[in-house]
């Protein structure tokens, strides 16, 4: 079995950070998005993995893979797919043809993360022959994602893609398995009122042609990383449920720490208050600051005389002197100096490289 991760996309809805970075290495709780798919892939032993990618993210998306150790060492092997436009999941699939050959195979979406295993599925779609899974799990903004009707014995009876009046709460999940057979069904596709062949219609074909589809409703967390808020909430949940408490960096007498926190080596933290669940990246320095419970900060940033709250500050990072930062995206190299007359919230989505005086 191959798989098929799509590191495509415009990431539209996390401008200005996309105009500069692929959603998929935005970070959470200090970790790429894709290397969470990446972990989720490789635990179901795929090794063969193909990689679509966009033309203005694909040197980041490869620089990304090619430093990763397990493919420098050969565990895995990636293939690149370049999708010239984003003419949408079905022509990815459509284009990777060569690659995938006749064999079965797992597409994960590059921005989709969720807890439970795939085991146990990847091993029913095997026994019993399936040409489709879909993952699907109940969502109060169906409208937002593809959508499934189930029949009372819980087979699902048709799909449909982003409707306006949703026909259930149950959401199509980003990770799906198919067998050869949807190679068919695409060459039959006709693109979608957003001008893109959608998967959903083709798992839709293959419905009305009676293979083989089941859907899996998920019990557990399912997160879709597409705006802001999905960011921060991502990393809350992952920070949530993976933080370990270690301290690597160094920490000096004034300094306390309560909850769970993870402060990498080489990052020191002077007369400053740490409550978790957070993680503070390597060569961190933090000194008369509050960091707040649910945030991240990447490696290399300083943080001065200031509180932060549930955000995701990535790399090289420095704010000094905000009165209280929350909910907030920060990006790479970026600055955000308090001039002395600001006392409220702050809450921001920032790009790379920007300066910002409050
Ligand atoms: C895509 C699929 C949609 C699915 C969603 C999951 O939407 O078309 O059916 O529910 O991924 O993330 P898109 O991200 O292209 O809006």
């Amino acid at each position: 079995m191959k798989a098929l991760i799509l590191c495509g996309g415009s990431g539209t809805r996390l401008r200005p950070l996309t105009y500069t970075r692929s959603k998929q290495l935005l970070p959470v709780a200090n970790k790429p998005i894709v290397e969470y798919v990446l972990d989720h892939i490789q635990s179901v032993g795929i090794r063969k993995i193909g990689v679509i990618i966009a033309p203005g993210t694909q040197a980041e998306i490869k620089g990304y893979f090619n430093a990763h150790p397990q493919v420098k060492k050969k565990q895995i092997k990636i293939s690149y797919i370049l999708q010239r436009e984003p003419l949408g999941l079905a022509h990815a699939v459509k284009i990777a043809r060569n690659f995938l050959k006749e064999e079965p195979f797992l597409m994960y979406l590059g921005d989709n993360l969720l807890k439970e295993k795939l085991r146990d599925s990847f091993e029913e779609f095997k026994r019993d022959n399936l040409d489709a899974l879909v993952f699907l799990k109940r969502v109060d903004n169906a409208g937002a994602f593809g959508v499934a009707v189930l029949d009372r014995q819980g087979r699902i009876v048709r799909l449909v893609e982003k409707p306006k009046i949703p026909p259930s709460n149950l959401a199509l999940v980003g990770v799906y398995l198919f067998s050869a057979k949807i190679h068919k069904v695409i060459r039959t596709l006709r693109p979608s009122a957003r001008g893109e062949f959608e998967i959903t219609d083709a798992i839709q074909k293959l419905i009305e042609q009676k293979a083989k589809v089941r859907g899996k409703i998920l019990k557990d967390w399912w997160l879709d990383t597409g705006k802001k808020d999905d960011i921060l909430s991502a990393n809350s949940t992952i920070l949530d449920e993976y933080t370990q408490n270690k301290i690597e960096g160094r920490l000096d007498k004034k300094s306390k720490i309560s909850g769970r926190v993870f402060i990498a080596k080489g990052a020191t933290i002077l007369n400053s208050t740490i409550r978790g669940p957070v993680v503070v990246g390597l060569r961190v320095k933090v000194r008369n600051a509050f960091i707040g419970p649910y945030t991240s900060i990447g490696d290399d940033s300083h943080i001065e005389n200031s509180s932060i709250e549930h955000s995701v500050i990535l790399k090289k990072v420095k704010i000094d002197g905000v009165a209280r930062l929350e909910d907030s995206l920060i990006g790479e190299n970026t600055q955000v100096i308090d001039s002395g007359k600001n006392h409220k919230a702050l809450r921001l989505l920032v790009g790379d490289s920007a300066i910002i005086e409050v």
